[in-house]
């Protein structure tokens, strides 16, 4: 049933052929019969991954890389450029990993989008600055400011801000540290400091479900209104869309793109992947399964080029390469199957979604 990724859905057939004519060896053609999302759309095709030294980082798993520069055009580290990570003392920055992935990235033709420069989690914040009494302002722009800098050039877009609402009702913004230090300023300081420090990169705010809770999405509209009256620069809106096979509805979907291309920013889908196993019943990712899992990235990714311009396509990403990766297994507790391939690099239906509506079949 799963296609092997080097064999493309028209050009597989082709190499078929070839291998029948010409009896050459098969990995070779599956080579020329290469289909790669990357080069069916106008606008970048990402995924997230793991490096340093992460168990699965592709500096140490070296044999994903293939798969890895033959798809995406666009990384994004899954962890390693994270808060902790990047600024582990208060005096300290640590850029060795994030700079090889950098490096990666610029060798093979690949842009970077850094992710993330302020988020909230217990476990991510650096344990000196959870202990932090002194000016919170200036440190928080410090940190921004210096990783920035660092960055620029080599890092097109940044998350800034990451998850800072909280979709409880009233959604409202997220109690956390920083906010509790600095109120809502945090939000707005960490853009400008971001702004000032690398004025080419892309500032986003990245989020998940506001494209399926109005409230918390209404919330985000409201705070991105204050922002562009304001002049806080802006350019664009991650939509994590950590989604499931039936939620959220696809208008409900569509609706949030288009609240966010009306006010002229960027849209990203951020860290697409499309959990199967919701209600825990599955023991493997059957063909139906499968085959609803298509259907869904069909309509996601169809719902991203109706709604969004490409002037205002900022790219998808896809949250991990191969399924047995994925961050929603240890998450839920459960096992998914939630990305486009499987662990030995083939592609599964889900990739044949993504690419028909790429390709508009
Ligand atoms: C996740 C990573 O994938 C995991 O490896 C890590 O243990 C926790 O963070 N929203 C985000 C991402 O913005 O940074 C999260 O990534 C997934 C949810």
């Amino acid at each position: 049933m799963h296609k092997k990724i080097f064999c493309g859905l028209l050009l597989a057939s082709l190499a078929a052929v070839l291998n029948e004519t010409t009896g050459a060896a098969e990995s070779n053609d599956r080579v020329s019969a290469t289909i790669a999302l990357k080069n069916m759309a106008s606008f970048p095709i990402g995924v997230a991954v793991s490096a340093g030294d992460e168990k699965r980082s592709l500096f140490k798993k070296t044999d994903q890389q293939a798969l890895i520069n033959q798809q995406f055009n666009s990384l994004v580290a899954g962890n390693i450029m994270k808060m902790r990570y990047l600024h582990p003392a208060e005096n300290q920055f640590s850029y060795d990993d994030a700079d090889a992935l950098a490096n990666y990235a610029k060798e093979h033709g690949m842009i970077l989008h850094g992710h993330a420069l302020v988020w909230h989690p217990d476990y991510q914040v650096p344990t000196w600055m959870k202990n932090y009494a002194g000016d919170w302002d200036a440190m928080l722009t410090q940190h921004v400011t210096q990783i920035c800098k660092h960055f620029a050039g080599r890092v097109a877009s940044w998350d800034v801000a990451n998850e800072v609402i909280d979709e409880n009702v009233p959604a409202g913004y997220r109690k956390s540290l920083f906010y509790q230090k600095m109120g809502k300023s945090y939000i707005e300081k960490a853009f400008i400091a971001a702004h000032a420090a690398d004025p080419a990169a892309d500032l986003y705010y990245n989020d998940f479900n506001t494209e399926a809770v109005q409230s918390k999405l209404d919330f985000m509209l409201g705070m991105i209104d204050d922002f562009q009256a304001r002049h806080i620069p802006i350019h664009g809106i991650g939509f994590q869309m950590h989604v499931n096979s039936d939620y959220p509805a696809i208008a409900q979907i569509r609706k949030s793109f288009k609240a966010v291309v009306k006010r002229g920013l960027k849209v990203r889908i951020s860290e697409l992947d499309v959990a199967m196993n919701q209600r825990n019943d599955l023991k493997a990712l059957t063909p139906v399964a499968a085959a609803i899992q298509k259907a869904r990235y069909k309509a996601i990714v169809t719902a991203y080029l109706e709604e969004v311009p490409p002037a205002l396509r900022g790219g998808i990403t896809f949250w991990g390469v191969v399924d047995g990766e994925t961050w929603l297994s240890k998450f839920h507790k459960r096992t998914e199957w939630p990305l486009l391939f499987n662990d030995d690099y083939t592609s599964k239906p889900a990739f044949d979604g993504v690419l028909e509506a790429l390709t508009g079949k």
